[in-house]
């Protein structure tokens, strides 16, 4: 959620900070700001809407200098206004501080600072600190770096809730301080010069040395240098990680949005989540993250999902996926209620946190839930260096690529490839010969092909959006597997171009959905050739029979669905447990080509943000 980049060193901070803030735009973006120290004096900018409106500002007002914070804001407390942009100042006004998060205990710290003298002059919770670290500053009596870190220790130590902080000072001439509690914070190491960034992707373009900083960690940054310490005093121990991917990487390419490129890397990401976990001499897959024996994996009698949005979604595909292959009951749950819920697990449970960013504030917390209780607790993540890959016991890294568009998409069908290989080889384990196994594998080789062919309908699927594109209302219905990709077709729709949608399993279109069709309501069903496919057909009568318009995605060579439907769109064959890798895709191709047609921002839909770092 929301974004911050910091520069020290001897160039000009301006052009860094803006770049940084372009490339996290994605995660947050109702305004923005920098504070660029010119050695005398900190030049505060700030915008609200898109950082382009900040260039504008900056353009109107120059500023430059070696030493600059800067913040892209996802408002939490507080409305979207120039005075709630970040910086902030404290009282002296030489202080000035970025913040991702949320300090909990925000209302009592403002009085009791009120009460102290302090004028407060936005309604954010990030206020506070910036006047708690002024005054404990204040306070101090050497005007140092090492009393600027100390002055920070204090003011943490008062807060309750999730941080990730940079901080300049005028009275201390060559330092940034930064520091993390539940929000992430990168440090870049250069030459002569330090970056500091809430998303490697933010400084890539600049070093690929970085180090990734722990909860309790502060960092004083300097040009030739910088040191770790814990809120509580300590010094800390690191270690400097090389980035693998290159800038290139976060580029749009020759695509006019994020999210279409990312749909279109889909053959590339499913076989990156195969690429080297396919074993043909014992006919299982092998996914040595877990950490757990075939032993270990043979105990295991339940399973336990946990994810948010798309995440979610994929685990209830996933559900369906490890029940079929392994037969191993799944349960899913919403991280944000799983950490709350106090649900009963027994010690054969496994649990998987599923998250793209491995930073969402509810499934990290859920999977310190359950690693609290002594359970055994794995991750599924795309950002290697997130705290959940770091945190959870083991796991399945997706190998994506990084993922900007803020709407889910190619994660999604590397979490269900995933979940593929772990019913293989769970399967294996318990019930599935060599024979099945050989053929499971056969079929998930071909898998990167038949995406690649799945993606030739884009141009069909363009045509049937102008056509849909004004609807007021879609509703989604799919059965078994389909169900949560019914769920997923509907949450890419609501997100990108706030058209009212919702999931349904077919069959509960009897059970009161029905009453929403109208001649206005296009439905979707997703009903390939499956076991449940003249079921579907059924509920597809239904729904013409009120004179609602249907599409359905069906099964290559289907000629059934084209005499009841008003318009088709047909994926290749493939075995019923890989099926929704395919099924999704034109329904991620649909939502972006209805929202590309209504003139919605694909790439930045309102009020969302990529990464929930906030509860
Ligand atoms: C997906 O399109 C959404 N933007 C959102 O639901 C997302 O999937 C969810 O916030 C979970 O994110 P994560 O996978 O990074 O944990
Ligand atoms: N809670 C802070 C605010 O609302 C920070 C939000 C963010 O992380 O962007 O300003």
């Amino acid at each position: 959620m929301c974004g911050i980049v910091a520069y020290i060193g001897h160039s000009n901070a301006l052009p860094v900070l803006m770049d940084g803030l372009r490339r996290l735009e994605y995660r947050g973006y109702d305004s923005a700001g920098v504070a660029i120290f010119d050695g005398g004096q900190i030049h505060l900018r700030k915008s609200v809407g898109r950082i382009a409106n900040l260039a504008e500002e900056i353009e109107r007002n120059p500023v430059s200098g070696s030493i600059g914070i800067s913040h892209t804001r996802w408002a939490t407390h507080g409305a979207v206004t120039r005075e709630n942009a970040h910086p902030h100042t404290d009282k002296s006004g030489r202080l000035h501080l970025v913040h991702n998060g949320v300090i909990e205990n925000y209302q009592i710290l403002r009085d009791q600072l009120i009460e102290r003298g302090h004028v407060f002059h936005s309604q954010t919770d990030t206020e506070v600190l910036a006047h708690l670290v002024g005054e404990a500053f204040d306070r101090a009596t050497s005007r140092n770096v090492a009393s600027l870190v100390e002055a920070l220790r204090q003011a943490l130590r008062q807060v309750v809730g999730t941080y990730g902080i940079s901080v300049v000072h005028a009275d201390v001439a060559d330092v940034i301080i930064g520091a993390r509690r539940g929000s992430p914070l990168v440090l870049g190491i250069g030459k002569n010069e330090h970056f500091l960034a809430s998303d490697v992707s933010a400084i890539v373009a600049y070093t690929r040395d970085v180090v990734y900083l722990n909860d309790y960690e502060i960092i004083a940054l300097q040009a030739e240098g910088f040191e770790i310490t814990t809120v509580s005093g300590n010094g800390a121990d690191y270690q400097v990680s090389k980035v693998e991917y290159s800038a290139d990487s976060v580029d749009k390419g020759h695509y006019p949005h994020y999210m279409l490129k990312e749909i279109h890397e889909q053959p590339n990401s499913v076989r990156d989540a195969l690429r080297g976990r396919l074993c043909l001499e014992e006919a299982t897959a092998k996914l040595g993250g877990l950490n757990m024996s075939n032993a270990d994996l043979r105990s295991v009698d339940r399973i336990v999902l946990v994810g948010c949005g798309t995440a979610f979604h994929a685990a209830l595909a996933g559900e369906y996926l490890i029940e079929s292959l392994a037969h191993i009951p799944v349960e899913c749950e919403f991280a944000s209620e799983f950490r709350y819920r106090n649900i009963p697990l027994d010690r054969d449970t496994l649990v998987f946190v599923v998250s793209q960013s491995g930073e969402t504030a509810d499934t990290l917390a859920a999977l310190r839930e359950s690693q609290r209780k002594g359970h055994r607790t794995l991750g599924i993540c795309n950002n290697v260096a997130s705290t959940i890959a770091r945190e959870s016991d083991g796991g399945v890294y997706m190998h994506a690529g990084p993922e900007i568009g803020v709407a889910a998409t190619k994660s999604f069908t590397s979490q269900l490839t995933i979940f593929a290989l772990l019913g293989l080889l769970l399967g294996r384990i318990r019930h599935l010969s060599h024979g099945e196994g050989l053929e499971i594998i056969a079929s998930m080789e071909k898998l990167p092909d038949l995406v690649a062919r799945t993606l030739l309908l884009d141009a069909q699927i363009a045509a049937i959006a102008k056509k849909y594109a004004h609807s007021k209302s879609f509703l989604f219905m799919g059965r078994q597997a389909q169900f949560p990709i019914a769920l997923e077709g509907a949450l890419k729709l609501k997100e990108i171009s706030y058209i009212s949608s919702s999931g349904y399993p077919s069959a509960e279109l009897k059970h009161g959905v029905i009453a929403l069709i109208t001649e206005e309501a296009p439905s979707i069903f997703i009903a390939p050739r499956d076991a449940v496919f003249e079921k579907n057909i059924s509920n597809i009568e239904e729904v013409k029979a009120r004179k609602g318009p249907v599409i359905a995605i069906g099964t290559e060579g289907d000629t059934a669905l084209a005499k009841i439907c008003d318009d088709v769109i047909l994926i290749p064959d493939c075995p019923h447990y890989l099926t929704p890798i395919l099924s999704v895709i034109p329904l991620q191709l649909l939502s972006y080509h209805i929202a590309v047609e209504l003139g919605c921002d694909v790439d930045k839909p309102r009020n969302l943000a990529k990464s929930v770092t906030v509860e």
